[in-house]
């Protein structure tokens, strides 16, 4: 009787832990098991105005480069400040289960974000990948460019619920100690370069405007805001999707490599983004392993940006 009681407690202490992690920009591991991962087609809508600018959506996702890119003919439409893709992370034109993902996300915004700690419209939340990830300039909300990204967004989300498993990408669990960039070159040498190249510089495309291989690191590549610049982020993509073509059920890294390799990624240089003091302006709301300072604690900055992150977790909780 006193086990059952406890368990049914332990469960509705779950419920309510599910219930406040629901809106939160952590990765999300917590969604319902087994739900059927969609794959929505564009090229399956009937044809007229909604289907063009669904199509044109999927193009702006995938093709950013040329055609919002920093070397487009028409200076006014240069967003992207470098030739990456959207879907250089959110993979297959967003549609790859745990690859980030933009299945399910129209129906999760607005949300209250930490980055800025106010509710955020889904077009503000693709404003923030192209001033951080594609280290460029907001979209103007009422552009036609914008109105597309939310149509093919809307279009993915039709038959995904907000909290579809598979969206962002799954938690690789915390190592006890710190990311180390020197293992990381290791791991960097025998699975990423092949494709990415030693310097970190990718392959260019035939077509010359983007990368079939994009570039982790250098002048063209993401901003040291975006998530991407977040050990913890970054580990739990590379872990689920890389070297290009594993799945987060079969890895081919081990949770270490994918810390360490993402510790070497993020040590080298890359475009810088001014005022980042100003993010998270609820310091106790900021991540574990944002790598800037201020923080609510007295952690280094060193210990947030490579870990180990559980004794920085621990006062966190100690401290609620
Ligand atoms: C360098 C990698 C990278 C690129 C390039 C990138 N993003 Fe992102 N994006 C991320 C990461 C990391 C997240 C956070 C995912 C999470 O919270 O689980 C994210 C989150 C998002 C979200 C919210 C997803 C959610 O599940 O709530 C949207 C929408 C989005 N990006 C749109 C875009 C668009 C549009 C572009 C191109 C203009 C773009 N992104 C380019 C890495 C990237
Ligand atoms: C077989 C080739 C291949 C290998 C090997 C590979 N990648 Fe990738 N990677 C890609 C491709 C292709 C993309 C972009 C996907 C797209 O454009 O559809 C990508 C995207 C990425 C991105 C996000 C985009 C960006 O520019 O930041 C990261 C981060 C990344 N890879 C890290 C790694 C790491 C770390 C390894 C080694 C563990 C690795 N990759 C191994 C092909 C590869």
């Amino acid at each position: 009787m006193a086990a059952k009681l406890s368990l049914k407690l332990a469960a509705a202490v779950l419920l309510l832990m599910a219930a406040a992690c629901g809106k939160t920009d952590e990765a999300r591991n917590d969604a319902p098991v087994g739900a059927v991962w969609p794959t929505p087609d564009p090229a399956s809508l009937a044809d007229g105005p909604r289907k063009q600018e669904v199509l044109y959506g999927e193009a702006l996702i995938r093709r950013t480069h040329a055609l919002v890119g920093p070397n487009v003919a028409n200076v006014s439409m240069r967003y992207s400040g470098n030739n990456l893709a959207c879907s250089s992370c959110h993979l297959d034109g967003g549609r790859r289960r745990f690859g980030l993902s933009l299945i399910g996300v129209a129906g999760a915004y607005p949300r209250n974000m930490a980055r800025e700690n106010a509710e955020q419209s889904l077009a503000q939340r693709v404003n923030g990948c192209f001033e951080r990830s594609m280290n460029g300039r907001a979209l103007p909300e009422n552009s036609r460019e914008m109105a597309a990204i939310i149509a093919y967004i809307q279009f993915l989300s039709e038959a995904a619920p907000a909290d579809i498993e598979g969206r962002g990408a799954p938690a690789v669990p915390l190592m006890e100690r710190a990311a180390d960039p020197a293992r990381g070159a290791l791991v960097y040498s025998a699975n990423c370069a092949a494709c990415h190249g030693a310097n970190g510089q990718g392959q260019r495309n035939v077509e010359g405007s983007g990368y079939s291989y994009p570039p982790l690191w250098g002048t063209d590549s993401f901003n040291t805001g975006a998530g991407m610049h977040r050990i913890i982020t970054a580990a739990n993509f590379i872990r689920a999707n890389m070297p290009y073509g594993v799945t987060h059920e079969s890895p081919q890294l081990t949770a270490e490599q994918a810390f360490d390799v993402a510790a070497y990624i993020n040590v080298q240089s890359r475009p810088e983004r001014n005022h980042l003091d100003r993010d998270y302006p609820d310091r106790t709301r900021k991540p574990v392993d944002a790598p800037f300072p201020p923080y609510a604690d007295n952690f280094t900055q060193e210990q947030h940006t490579f870990g180990p992150w559980g004794p920085i977790t621990a006062a966190r909780e100690a401290r609620r």
